[in-house]
């Protein structure tokens, strides 16, 4: 029996939630317990990192100073680091991602510190989610946010990251980007331009954040897809996670095309997975590794681990259960408010249209949230944090980005259509209003939006037996039970 990379992966995995919902005291807790392994978020962690610093984020400033590259993490600390964490004026601005073309058809990151910013970040948020503990903790990615992803993954193999969980489209670079890191080496991923032109790649150099000639461990890969339909379009991984439509955060498209009469995606039987074509799938895909991949369930199955079990699982990935858990990344207040609001029967709608990714969103529709008509309505558009961009190429071969929830009038400059902004939210902005770090723009604080899976039941179960600031260990305790 060929060993796997993830056989030190137990029953329940947290999912990672973005962004920093899933931060490091949450998978820090997480991963301190048995048989349940922790994931940071590792989206836009380098404003997650400049924020909480002049937040006066003691713990922070602390895991920076392990960085390797001691000089840069101090010009960090010196240009965000508040002591006592004083924010009254709003944060420091933040680079607005930009890139440069080359004649080989490679685009790299233009600004100065940025990569070596995200890298520290990862880095960071990996270094506290494994302190005090020795079970692996996992760091999970949107594919769709790719042109951070390179430098955001070496940064969490720097500090020894023990797995990596991409979802959000097929990554099938990933297994030699992570080959091409371990060895401090050059790495390439396609990149696809809006404009068209084909054959780009973002080009990442390591040696551009630190040289060094030590050779990093390559962290375990877990796919995060649909169905059993993602083996196929994703085979290379060490196992899978199986996300059903009724998870939190992004989905995958439905199969079926339309909308149902409450304007929600029309999932059906053909998104669900075939057990018994997976069965063959993986048996196939187990010929080439020696080992047969394991897999987990998600979405609304925090009081199905059993079931999951029994249908050949190795277990569960939950989100919703632990982002409403005190050690969730959420600003407190938010939280207990969001749990409120589902104590009184406020429902979650998969948004078609909401995020600019194109991915389908589930928003909670709770009162003071972008998730109100008027409130959304009333928010004057503004794009400052970039995560969400699409690439395209000027006629003169320099490159320009774009988000459909940006201005309207700017988008349309740039050749987009009035149609693909209407209904989008700026995730960037409101999810970082979400953790208590929101930008103010024009004198005005950015309003949160509050993602969750549907089912609430168990997040309902939990508020009844310990109040609204139960720990991500009554959530284990109750998931281990069922
Ligand atoms: C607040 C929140 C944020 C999420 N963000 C992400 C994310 O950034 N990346 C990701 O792969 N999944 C994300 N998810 C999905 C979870 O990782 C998990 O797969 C899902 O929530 C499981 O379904 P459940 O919520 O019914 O337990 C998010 C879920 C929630 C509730």
């Amino acid at each position: 029996m060929v060993e796997g990379k993830l056989d030190n992966v137990g029953k329940i995995i947290q999912g990672g939630m973005g962004a920093g919902v899933s931060g490091y005291t949450l998978a820090n807790a997480v991963s301190s317990e048995d048989d349940a392994m922790g994931v940071v978020s590792g989206t836009a962690l380098d404003v997650i990192m400049a924020r909480r610093l002049q937040q006066g984020n003691t713990e922070v400033r602390d895991a920076l100073l392990e960085y390797p590259d001691k000089e840069f993490a101090q010009k960090v600390i010196d240009r965000y680091f508040v002591d006592g964490g004083k924010t009254e004026e709003g944060f420091k601005a933040k680079q607005f991602p930009a890139f440069i073309a080359d004649e080989n058809r490679d685009i790299r990151l233009s600004n100065p510190n940025l990569e070596k910013l995200i890298a520290a970040a990862n880095f960071v948020e990996v270094r506290l989610a494994k302190k005090g503990h020795n079970n692996p903790v996992g760091i999970n990615y949107l594919h769709k946010i790719q042109w951070p992803l390179m430098p955001s993954i070496y940064g969490a193999m720097l500090a020894g990251v023990d797995h990596i969980l991409i979802g959000a489209g097929f990554p099938t670079e990933v297994p030699a980007v992570l080959e091409s890191l371990a060895e401090g080496e050059v790495s390439r991923m396609r990149v696809p331009l809006f404009t068209g032109e084909k054959d780009y790649h973002l080009l990442f150099d390591p040696k551009g954040v630190l040289d060094t000639s030590t050779r990093l461990e390559v962290p375990g890969f877990i796919g995060i897809v649909g169905n059993h339909l993602g083996v196929k379009g994703l085979k290379d991984v060490d196992g899978y996670i199986f996300e059903g439509p009724p998870a939190g955060g992004h989905n995958a498209p439905a199969r079926e095309k339309g909308l149902t009469d409450a304007g929600e995606p029309r999932y059906g039987p053909k998104d669900d997975i075939n057990y018994k074509l997976l069965e063959g799938l993986l048996s196939k895909n187990a010929e080439g590794r020696g080992v047969v991949q394991p897999f987990w369930l998600a979405g609304s199955y925090a009081n199905r681990l059993g079931e999951a079990i029994e249908l050949g699982a190795r277990g569960i990935q939950v989100g919703t259960i632990a982002a409403f858990s005190r050690e969730s990344g959420l600003y407190g207040q938010l939280r207990r408010h969001a749990l409120q609001e589902i104590m009184k029967g406020a429902q979650v709608f998969t948004d078609p249209r909401a995020s600019p990714s194109g991915f389908p969103f589930k928003i909670l529709r709770a009162d003071g949230t972008l998730a109100i008509p008027e409130l959304y309505e009333g928010r004057e558009r503004i794009c400052n944090l970039g995560y969400l961009i699409d690439l395209g190429l000027r006629g003169d071969g320099s490159v320009f980005t774009r988000c459909p929830a940006e201005p309207i009038v700017d988008y349309i400059k740039k050749g987009g259509e009035q149609d693909d902004t209407l209904g989008r939210m700026c995730l960037c902005n409101s999810l970082m209003a979400d953790i208590g770090i929101g930008s103010v723009y024009k004198g005005v604080p950015e309003r949160p939006l509050v993602t969750s899976g549907v089912y609430l039941g168990d997040v309902k179960a939990m508020v009844d037996s310990h109040g609204l600031d139960y720990s991500v260990k009554d959530a284990l305790n109750y998931i281990k039970r069922q």
